[in-house]
């Protein structure tokens, strides 16, 4: 089912994927409102950030429903709540504070955002969850993967906070989407890369695949992930879904197989693999929401010269 989605609150998007989702957003036609504790790092670009803790239930509940920007004041109508909630704001990762502050703040703001658009009748929530559920990312040591592809059928255990604060957003949201029968996405995204870290970062990680294994050798392009929440925001009627966000191929120079077979020996390769299919597989993105990718990542680095 095609949505007819238009107006769209967005949190967090003054971080690292924000600043790259939204203006993919806006070039898909979405009017957009930026809920963050601070302001939108482009100030040419046409993103008004509404300065929101959401932290706090009374704001967050407020915030969506509020104008998008000064010209709402001019229209016949008080503002309703959005067509669509994409929640992309959090702690990133641990230690930028003490743990027990980046559980309470990520799982609070989830909760928060998912309560307030669903009993404000939005119907369509997305919310960022991460590649760390897969439990190696943050986990302590150097662990191996249950088996690959990492898919969203497999069962997760994360160690860490961060990884525990974003599976719980999970559960909350899958609660939340059988308890008003709304459409709420979970996008586990994968390490995501900004356009001017291909050339920076690259070649290290293809000279020392070791350096990858925490990210199981997978990125998400921070424009191709806006890909990703256009599509989602499109799809109607999945209910709750888990959905890796990742590119298509493996950032190594060997094909999946053979280089999993050297660098994982113990790990299990539960199916068939594409010959480059990326180890934190997104083949449901793709198949389900209909994810194509535009900025793999050998057309910013060619590792042959
Ligand atoms: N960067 C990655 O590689 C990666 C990977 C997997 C998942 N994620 C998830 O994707 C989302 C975006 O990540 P990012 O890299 O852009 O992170 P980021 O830290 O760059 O941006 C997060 C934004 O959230 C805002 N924020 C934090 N706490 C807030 C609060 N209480 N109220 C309002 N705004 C608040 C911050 O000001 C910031 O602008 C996060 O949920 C993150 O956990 C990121």
């Amino acid at each position: 089912m095609q949505s007819q989605a238009r107006r769209v609150v967005f949190t967090g998007g003054s971080g690292k994927a924000g600043r790259h989702v939204i203006p993919e957003l806006q070039k898909r036609g979405y009017e957009i409102l930026n809920l963050d504790l601070v302001d939108f790092p482009d100030a040419s670009a046409n993103v008004f950030t509404l300065k929101t803790d959401l932290t706090d239930s009374g704001q967050v509940f407020n915030a969506l429903t509020t104008h998008f920007n000064f010209a709402g004041y001019e229209g016949p109508h008080v503002p309703g709540p959005p067509d669509a909630v994409v929640h992309f704001g959090a702690y990133a990762r641990n230690m930028l504070v003490p743990d027990n502050l980046t559980y309470a703040a990520n799982t609070a703001s989830t909760y928060n955002v998912i309560e307030a658009a669903c009993k404000l009748g939005v119907r369509k929530i997305i919310i960022a969850s991460s590649e760390t559920v897969y439990e190696v990312c943050f986990g302590q040591g150097d662990l191996d993967y249950t088996s690959f592809p990492l898919d969203e059928e497999t069962d997760v255990n994360p160690m860490d906070t961060y990884a525990i604060s974003k599976l719980c957003g999970e559960r909350v949201a899958r609660g939340f989407a059988r308890r008003f029968d709304a459409d709420i996405y979970a996008l586990r995204i994968g390490n995501v890369v900004e356009p001017h870290e291909y050339e920076r970062d690259f070649p290290k990680y293809i000279a020392e695949p070791k350096v990858r294994k925490r990210n199981a050798w997978s990125y998400i392009d921070a424009r191709d992930l806006g890909q990703i929440c256009d599509l989602a925001i499109q799809r109607d009627g999945l209910g709750f879904q888990v959905f890796n966000a990742t590119n298509d191929t493996i950032t190594a120079t060997f094909p999946t197989r053979q280089f999993l077979e050297q660098w994982c020996p113990n790990t299990p390769i539960a199916r068939e693999m594409d010959e480059w299919e990326a180890p934190l597989s997104n083949r449901k993105v793709r198949d389900v929401l209909g994810f194509k990718e535009e900025h793999n990542w050998r057309k910013y680095y060619n590792p042959d010269q």
